[in-house]
């Protein structure tokens, strides 16, 4: 799954890193040389990309920080999960339409350094039945005064939508799907990104899902990732 492509190939041919995520579900690589300026070099790659999409506080690059449960916003997974592990998600699931990639950047890999897990969605060996139901159970998708209801997956679209962070099960096939993709994803291959210091990945978002793995001790807020999220 690892690429092992240099940065001249993903930069001297622009699509080659887009076409080597959707083949390998994600792309693993480091900023070159001497570790500058991390945050125009994320910038950098999400243009490769495609379009970045503004985050709330109007910024391209996101800088994202371990956040214990008091201090974290209300609808973020850090309110639920604080310093512990994440579950398994796609990001901006609350979007209409998830990021296609999303690129991450190590800025600090902090005093206790906690893992980033992958994991692609097929992976998870569901059956026929399982299928239909991930087609079929209608999940309220919460964002605001624009919530709205969808699936997990669809027939007319190609990516996958899971978050339990802001998806309401609806009814007992929606909890008991809940309850089969976590337990899958316990028993599912797994891959660890165990961050370094201009260690950066993008993920196809579409169908990776991705969490934050369960270090020696609870991450530490000094612990920074860079996120460019891209449409
Ligand atoms: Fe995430």
């Amino acid at each position: 799954m690892q690429a092992a492509s240099t940065l001249e190939e993903v930069f001297d041919h622009p699509g080659t890193l887009a076409a080597k995520v959707v083949r390998q579900g994600w792309f693993k690589s480091r900023v070159p040389g001497a570790i500058g300026d991390v945050q125009s070099y994320a910038e950098k790659i999400g243009m490769l990309l495609g379009e970045p999409i503004m985050s709330r506080s109007r910024a391209i690059v996101e800088r994202l920080a371990p956040t214990p449960e008091v201090e974290a916003h209300a609808k973020s997974l850090s309110a639920v999960y604080g310093l512990g592990s994440f579950p398994m998600h796609t990001d901006g699931a609350h979007r209409l339409e998830p990021p296609r990639f999303i690129v991450l950047v190590c800025a600090s890999p902090g005093i206790n350094p906690v893992p980033t897990i992958l994991l692609r969605f097929n992976h998870l060996r569901f059956t026929r039945s399982e299928r239909m139901l991930l087609d079929a159970t209608p999940f309220l998708v919460r964002n605001g005064k624009r919530s709205f209801y969808s699936t997990i997956t669809s027939a007319s679209r190609s990516f996958v939508r899971f978050d339990e962070g802001c998806m309401v099960p609806q009814d007992r096939s929606g909890q008991s799907l809940f309850r089969t993709i976590t337990h899958r994803c316990r028993n599912a291959p797994i891959f660890s990104i165990n961050w370094r210091l201009g260690d950066y990945i993008v993920i196809d978002n579409w169908h990776v899902l991705h969490g934050r793995g369960v270090g020696a001790s609870e991450a530490s807020p000094d612990r920074g990732l860079l996120r460019v999220s891209v449409r």
